[in-house]
């Protein structure tokens, strides 16, 4: 990969040290597997499905997803090859063996179109500048089959000014350009203009950190 390729993407908590801390302060400050199993049970996901974890970290929620339905073929795909290896070893540790990790960018995936049955996506979009939250939402398209669906989760409009108060600490790490238009709302907006349909807002959560909300929206 080239090194302006590498420059492209904000690691997990912006700086790759602190990567480490990464596992733990989404266990203990977040509630993350609550948030994420809320994510999975909206899909209900069939044997036999391919379903792609976009941009997926330290593989938390593709792990969940393959102890979920042990049938579905679960692919991770993330920018950063460091994230990528703690990914890969956390897998090494427990019973499954239908997931894959593929180093790639959200806005020029690798595989063919129309592949995945599902598309999950967790704390990422809030990573890109508005032309690349916009060009990912169309590679999640492309890559959809047609009938399937788009499952995402992310920081988005605050529900009081306490939540809009907390949310500056992400947005002085994670930056300002990537992270202002989610506190006016933008995922509904995008996906719309993307062309996703029933577009559903399926849960919010109030965090340490603001508010996260999870939407479900279909591929036409
Ligand atoms: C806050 S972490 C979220 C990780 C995981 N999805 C979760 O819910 O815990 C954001 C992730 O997005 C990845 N990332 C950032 N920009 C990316 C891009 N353009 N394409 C793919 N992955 C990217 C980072 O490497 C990081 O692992």
């Amino acid at each position: 990969m080239s090194k302006e390729k590498k420059k492209a993407y904000i690691p997990a908590l912006k700086y790759h040290w602190l990567t480490r801390f990464y596992d733990p302060l989404m266990e203990w400050g977040m509630r993350e597997k609550k948030m994420k199993m809320k994510l999975i049970h909206q899909a209900s996901l069939q044997p036999g499905e391919r379903v792609m974890d976009l941009a997926c970290g330290t593989g938390t929620l593709a792990l969940l997803l393959q102890q979920s339905q042990p049938g579905v073929q679960v692919i991770g795909v993330d920018a950063d090859p460091e994230i990528l290896a703690i990914a890969k070893e956390k897998v090494k540790e427990r019973p499954v063996d239908s997931i894959l990790f593929e180093e790639g960018f959200s806005d020029q995936l690798s595989f063919s179109s129309n592949l995945f049955h599902h598309v999950f996506t967790s704390l990422f979009i809030h990573h890109l500048t508005l032309e690349k939250k916009k060009e990912t939402f169309e590679e999640v398209r492309r890559v959809l089959k047609s009938g399937d669906q788009f499952h995402l989760l992310d920081f988005e409009k605050p529900q009081n000014g306490w939540m809009r108060a907390v949310f500056l600490p992400v947005q002085f790490l994670d930056g300002f350009e990537t992270t202002s238009p989610h506190v006016k709302g933008i995922i509904r907006v995008l996906l719309k203009e993307t062309g996703f349909s029933a577009i559903e807002e399926t849960g919010q959560f109030v965090t340490i950190v603001g508010t996260i909300r999870i939407y479900k929206s279909f591929k036409p």
